[in-house]
């Protein structure tokens, strides 16, 4: 597990970034932290860094937007108003996952039994400051039985 501390939302989006070249097609990353702490700025530094075009705004009404980049689907889904597993299955989230798009979850502890077993975990803190925020990111590789 790797930790760190960002100072700004312009942090944070680097931090995204940098963090998007380890991304795969059918690479699935669990997002989570309280409101406010910098989930959809982490995802729109991804995504910015993955060749999406335009301004990436944040998915709150709508659950799921879908991105192209010039090598794949970029899915960002925000589970925040989601509240039964019939929700999750009604957006098609298990379509998602199963594809080869690049799904980046925020509020992705509301799916935890729909989640693949190999994925990226970030997770979110407020910091000491009102603009420091605690960023922890691991990868979880899937062990065959
Ligand atoms: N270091 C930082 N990293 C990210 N955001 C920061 C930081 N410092 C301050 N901010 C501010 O915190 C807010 C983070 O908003 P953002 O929408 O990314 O949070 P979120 O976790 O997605 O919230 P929600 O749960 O409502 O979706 C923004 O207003 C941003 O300007
Ligand atoms: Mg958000």
């Amino acid at each position: 597990m790797e930790s760190y501390t960002t100072l700004s939302e312009g942090e944070t989006m680097v931090l995204g970034a940098k963090f998007s070249e380890r991304l795969r097609p059918g690479s699935v990353v669990a997002v989570t932290g309280d409101l406010g702490t910098g989930k959809t700025r982490f995802i729109q530094g991804i995504c910015e860094a993955l060749g999406v075009g335009g301004h990436v705004a944040s998915p709150t009404f709508t659950i799921v937007n879908e991105y192209r980049t010039p090598r794949m689907g970029v899915y960002h889904i925000d589970l925040y108003r989601v509240n039964s597993s019939a929700e999750i299955r009604e957006l098609g989230l298990e379509e998602y996952l199963s594809g080869n798009g690049i799904c980046l979850i925020e509020w992705a502890e509301r799916a935890a039994g729909f989640l693949p077993r190999s994925r990226y975990e970030v997770v979110l803190d407020f910091g000491k400051g009102a603009d420091t925020r605690e960023i922890r990111i691991e990868e979880i590789v899937e062990v065959p039985a």
